[in-house]
């Protein structure tokens, strides 16, 4: 199908979040997370009504003005779309946020839990369910319900761990309505999702398979969901077609690497905040830059990054003065208790790291824990070598934004965990998350290649962003919703589409 298309975003973030100023205007600021910038194309190209929560009070304010409706906006390049915001009672949000979907969902899709003392689930998560994850979804679900009158035939495309069972409550009312879920994060294997109670990891498996479609960014995570489905829910799975057949409908398994919007890069690279904070970093950059760009996030592996780093000074002082991890990390989900934790082993570990080899001259770990984005990017451009260490991660998209600016032939070290992996693996060096040593080792030999080795990756790895970006990937999507249209008559979809 050509042409621009009727599509409902789903998703807990909407592409702006509503503030007041100090003068008591309304200001926007662009939505947080990768997901926002991840659906610009479809924004810009079709006719797209995005339903989020009403996180911020300004949120709240601008949702009751227009009495929840949806309301016409426009994002930052100019292109319009319709907003609505869905108002949630804040208990229950709060439960939602800061007990279901995150240090529950977040946490054990990212095999955060050793499991000899954590989790330990008590009547907090289960009254947290009821009360919290359950409502949100359901005020999703009405909210998409509510969009679906007035258009009946717009597709539906939901997204990732916070709306698990928005789709089927959606589906009950509207059996007919062509609906994708895309889920950004890893899908652990059975035995892990084994560490939910029962009646939930069942409910989130019906409630995902409610969609026609339900996405990944690698085939990992989606042999993984297909084995749950049969593990789980004992529905029947076609591995080789990726089709998952349950309580009477068909569901469709896919998996699309996310890319990166390479024109927006490529004039971000250039603007006047990227050149500045880039020549702030030139200014005081030693012989060899090592950077990390990550939230700061449990998953992301920052403080063994930082012990990896220590070690490496360690083993090879001749790099002592000459080499420096910058981080810049984002703060993150800071209500969160195992968040504020893990910020403060963030800041401990590079003070142990600091005190233990710094010099009057030289500081071997510069940590800047903040939100801002142009240096992120400034920093992309000057790095030798990028720290991607993460636990588990869905995708990465700094292992894939950041190679595709680098002007100094970089290495990646990336985590054998990461999506991203799959995709760039052979161009970087590989490490195991969890092996503190390995990834000193890493670091050293990132170091010390040849120029003409971190050429032929750095550009072999730079001509696959660029060739899978954003728009392809956007392109896959929609082709997998004409799919599940008109499926083939056999009723055997290629998987791969
Ligand atoms: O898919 C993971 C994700 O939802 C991304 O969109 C984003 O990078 C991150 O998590 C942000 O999380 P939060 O919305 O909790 O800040």
């Amino acid at each position: 199908m050509a042409g621009p298309r009727k599509l409902i975003v789903v998703a807990n973030r909407g592409p702006v979040a509503y503030a007041r100023s100090a003068a008591g205007e309304r200001v926007k600021r662009r939505g947080g997370g990768g997901l926002v910038g991840a659906l610009r194309g479809l924004v810009a190209q079709h006719d797209v009504t995005w339903i989020a929560s009403a996180i911020s009070d300004e949120d709240a304010a601008a949702a009751a003005e227009h009495e929840g409706e949806a309301f016409e906006e426009t994002w930052q390049d100019g292109s319009p779309y319709r907003l609505r915001l869905v108002m949630h009672e804040p208990s229950a949000y709060e439960r939602f946020y800061n007990v279901v979907a995150n240090p529950t969902l977040w946490f054990l899709q990212h095999y955060m839990w050793g499991l000899a003392y954590a989790p330990d689930f008590d009547r907090s998560l289960h009254e947290a369910w009821s009360n919290g994850y359950v409502p949100v979804n359901e005020g999703f679900a009405n909210a998409t319900l509510a969009e679906l009158e007035r258009d009946p035939d717009a597709a539906v495309f939901v997204h990732d761990y916070h709306l698990y069972l928005a789709p089927r409550l959606v589906r009950e009312r509207r059996p007919d309505v062509l609906m994708a879920h895309f889920v950004h994060i890893p899908w652990p294997e059975t035995d892990y999702w084994s560490v939910l109670p029962p009646q939930l990891r069942v409910a989130i498996h019906e409630g995902v398979l409610a969609s026609d479609i339900v996405g990944f960014h690698t085939d990992r995570w989606r042999e993984n969901f297909l084995r749950t489905c049969e593990d789980v829910l004992g529905a029947e799975v076609d591995h080789a077609g990726a089709t998952i057949a349950y309580a009477g409908r068909q569901t469709l398994a896919t998996s699309h690497a996310i890319g990166v919007d390479v024109e927006d890069f490529d004039r971000l690279c250039e603007s006047a905040e990227v050149l500045e904070e880039e020549r702030a970093i030139v200014a005081r950059r030693p012989e060899h830059l090592v950077v990390r760009v990550d939230r700061t996030d449990p998953s992301k592996n920052v403080v063994r990054g930082f012990r990896a780093f220590g070690l490496f000074l360690e083993l090879h002082p001749e790099f002592c003065g000459r080499a420096q991890l910058l981080a810049l990390l984002d703060p993150s989900r800071q209500d969160i208790p195992e968040y504020t934790e893990y910020l403060a082993a963030i800041h401990l570990e590079a003070r142990t790291v600091n005190e233990r080899f710094q010099t009057g001259t030289w500081t071997p770990i510069d940590l800047h824990v903040a939100d801002n984005f142009a240096q992120s990017v400034a920093a992309y451009k000057q790095y030798d070598a990028l720290l991607v260490n993460a636990v588990f991660d869905g995708l990465n998209l700094v292992s894939k934004e950041a190679p595709l600016v680098n002007g100094r032939d970089g290495v990646l070290i990336l985590s054998e965990n990461a999506g991203s992996h799959d995709e760039l693996g052979s161009w970087a060096l590989g490490v195991n998350p969890f092996d503190v040593y390995g990834q000193a080792q890493a670091i050293h030999a990132a170091l010390t290649m040849e120029p003409a080795d971190r050429r032929r990756r750095a550009t072999a790895i730079c001509e696959h962003v660029r060739e899978h970006d954003l728009a392809a990937w956007v392109a896959a999507q929609l082709h997998d919703f004409d799919r599940v249209a008109s499926p083939p008559a056999s009723g055997e979809y290629d998987s791969r589409g």
